[in-house]
């Protein structure tokens, strides 16, 4: 029920994973000790960047293999951390009964450890717009963070499309109730938009989803966004998101049970991002690309409707730039970063115009 004290000891579960490795890496730039938790410390193909941070030389960082999926992965790797940031992802959504039970798994040795004030459980902003019925939005357009998806909905099964809006909404009350229930450690949500930015492993170019999209657009060929059908980009540069992990860790001002949406409220639509790419970097004599759109026909025949659903939205941040005083980059920046490492750190190989 406290803040993690300057420098102590924070877990980050997904420690290989996009979002995960720039929260490593933000502790150990602030004077924290980290424990990074991943499925396979011997792969270093996803892991040898988190090798390569100064702190594992030293051992400020250490490096922990653990399988959320098996009961008591977690026991040891907590013992003796302040801080836990829960980010990884679990193995599917479709089965609830199932993310019950993993939440369960990282709980328990939260209980077990003794030693855990906070834990930062990581969800999205898919637990808090995600509609069977896009009308929904047009009733309840403001996105901030007291809006939840209607759960109300009959449509709302995790076979139709809703598995990971609704595991995320299960895992942010399962550790707040679980936390409340113990009294010894709080729960706060952190809700991130879509994570553009530099990625810091050649592996996370094939995640996100948004850095892969911004790959395909560097080979060539990209695809109209299909989750939320025709909906702008709801932006978050992945450093800020792991910013605002480190400064939830440490706040005196946030309760069990909050949470914070995590964008900058700057929206765009795919078409743009991909445009924007040759106007930030003229240098690199991008040839554009063509967008595929794989949406049902009976879907691309209201496409004008979605945009103007998703285009009525009010993107709101209030309450993270307030209590956490978080600022956040502008998306160029994120796309200019994202489009330079994904060169130089993954490798891609980008379409040129002739003469580059
Ligand atoms: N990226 C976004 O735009 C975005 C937006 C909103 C919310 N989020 C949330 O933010 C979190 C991190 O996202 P990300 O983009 O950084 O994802 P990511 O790059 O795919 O990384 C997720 C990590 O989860 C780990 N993982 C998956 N299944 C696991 C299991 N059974 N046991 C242990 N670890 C497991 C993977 O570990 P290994 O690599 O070690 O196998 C992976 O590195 C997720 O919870 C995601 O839902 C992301």
């Amino acid at each position: 029920m406290a803040p993690i004290p300057q420098g102590g000891t924070v877990a980050v579960t997904g420690s290989a994973g996009f979002i995960g490795g720039w929260v490593v890496h933000q502790l150990l730039d602030e004077g924290y000790r980290v424990r990074a938790c991943v499925r396979d410390a011997n792969d270093d193909e996803k892991v040898g960047f988190l090798k390569a941070m100064p702190g594992y030389a030293s051992g400020r960082l250490s490096l922990h293999s653990a399988n959320l999926d098996e009961a008591g992965c977690f026991d040891e790797i907590f013992k003796g951390c302040q801080g836990v940031a829960h980010l990884s992802h679990v193995s599917s959504y479709d089965d609830m009964d199932y993310v019950k039970r993993v939440c369960d798994h990282v709980i328990n040795s939260v209980n077990q450890s003794e030693t855990v004030n906070r834990v930062v459980v990581t969800s999205s902003i898919a637990a808090v717009m995600s509609e069977s019925d896009i009308q929904e939005l047009v009733r309840r357009p403001v996105l901030y963070e007291d809006r939840y998806p209607d759960e109300q909905n009959p449509k709302r099964q995790a076979n139709r499309g809703q598995g990971y809006s609704m595991g995320k909404v299960l895992a942010e009350r399962a550790f707040a109730d679980a936390a409340e229930e113990s009294g010894r450690w709080d729960a706060i949500t952190c809700c991130p938009g879509d994570n553009v930015g530099p990625i810091l492993s050649a592996h996370q170019k094939n995640f996100g989803p948004w850095q892969h999209h911004i790959e395909t657009m560097l080979l060539g060929q990209y695809s109209q966004n299909v989750i939320g059908a025709y909906r702008a980009w709801f932006t978050v540069d992945v450093r800020d998101v792991a910013e605002a992990h480190i400064r939830i860790l440490e706040s005196v001002n946030v309760q069990n049970g909050e949470r914070f949406i995590a964008w900058s409220t700057e929206t765009r639509n795919v078409e743009d991002v991909c445009a924007s790419i040759d106007r930030l970097l003229p240098e690199l004599g991008f040839a554009g690309a063509e967008l595929i759109d794989p949406l049902p026909e009976k879907v691309q025949a209201k496409e004008a409707q979605f945009r103007a659903i998703w285009g009525g939205c009010e993107l709101r941040n209030d309450r993270i730039c307030e209590t956490l005083g978080m600022a956040f980059r502008p998306l160029d920046v994120s796309i200019r970063d994202c489009v330079e490492t994904l060169i130089s750190v993954g490798g891609v190989e980008p379409v040129r115009k002739p003469g580059f």
